[in-house]
């Protein structure tokens, strides 16, 4: 476990549950994975339960929580189904995102703006249960200002476009688009959110995304597990908080002040 960065890092553990279906048996463990990682440096866990369990299953979830100390980061649709399994589960944390039966992956933000009514039960009765909220969203200004309104205390910002223009090398789009994310974490800062972000990063997009004063967490997932086939899982861990550790080091001012890590720690 880190204490020192003060960007947490979530790993994914979603890609080892594809891995372990894909043949219909128990390895590779997914709570294997976890533990190897939190061991290595992982601050928590993120694990998607979706719908159709297409990769984490129930009792991953709950195995995650009976077996690993680590914060568990539940990543949930905002569904009856869901806000039940999560009340029962108590998660330290829960991110809820959109969710699409056909997606190969989580594609865009939860349009809070235009499902606050919907969203704003869910988001109450799992504050109500002692879990820290966070909403998944676009970096745009009307979704952050419609979290703040609903309450949540954590928003995550899509990574998505920005990762994908930095992968085909489009510098232009790319250099907008982290723009734009600086934008929206000063924003969600500033309306008193706390500001994670994830969603495609890779070891450069981390850094970059690592260097804005206001994150404080990153969930990472497909590119660490990639990784982990070649170097292993507790190198790719390392890897990943070295490249968090560089883009920390290019914040104004270098590290976070003691009093930010100390309140981190307490959370
Ligand atoms: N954050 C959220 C909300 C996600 O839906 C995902 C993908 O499941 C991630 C982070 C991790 O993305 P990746 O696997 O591309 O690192």
């Amino acid at each position: 476990m880190s204490v020192s960065s003060p960007v947490r890092l979530g790993l994914n553990i979603d890609h080892v549950a594809t891995l372990r279906n894909a043949r219909g048996g128990a390895r590779p463990d997914p709570i294997e994975a976890a533990r190897l990682a939190v061991t290595a440096g992982a601050d928590g866990i993120t694990a998607h339960l979706r719908e159709d369990r297409r990769h984490i299953r129930d009792e991953d979830i709950r195995r995650i929580k009976a077996e690993i100390a680590a914060p568990l980061n539940l990543e949930m649709a905002a569904t009856e189904e869901m806000t039940g399994i999560a009340l029962k589960t108590k998660p330290h944390a829960c991110c809820i995102v959109p969710e699409r039966r056909q997606e190969l992956t989580t594609e865009g933000g939860l349009d809070v703006a235009g499902s606050a009514e919907h969203l704003l039960p869910v988001v109450k009765r799992l504050v109500q249960g002692g879990i820290r909220v966070s909403l998944f969203i676009d970096p745009e200004p009307r979704q952050i200002e419609a979290a703040a309104r609903l309450g949540a205390p954590v928003v995550e910002l899509h990574t998505g476009q920005y990762c994908e223009a930095w992968i085909a090398r489009e510098e232009a789009t790319a250099r907008a688009e982290l723009d734009r994310l600086a934008r929206a974490a000063t924003l969600a800062a500033s309306a008193g959110l706390e500001v994670h972000a994830g969603h495609g990063l890779d070891f450069e997009t981390a850094t970059h995304l690592a260097a804005f004063p206001e994150i404080r967490e990153l969930n990472i997932g497909h590119v660490i597990i990639g990784e982990a086939v070649f170097i292993g899982l507790p190198e790719a861990i390392r890897r990943m908080r070295a490249a968090i550790a560089k883009g920390v080091d290019k914040r104004p001012g270098g590290h976070a002040p003691a009093q930010q890590q100390q309140q981190q720690q307490q959370q």
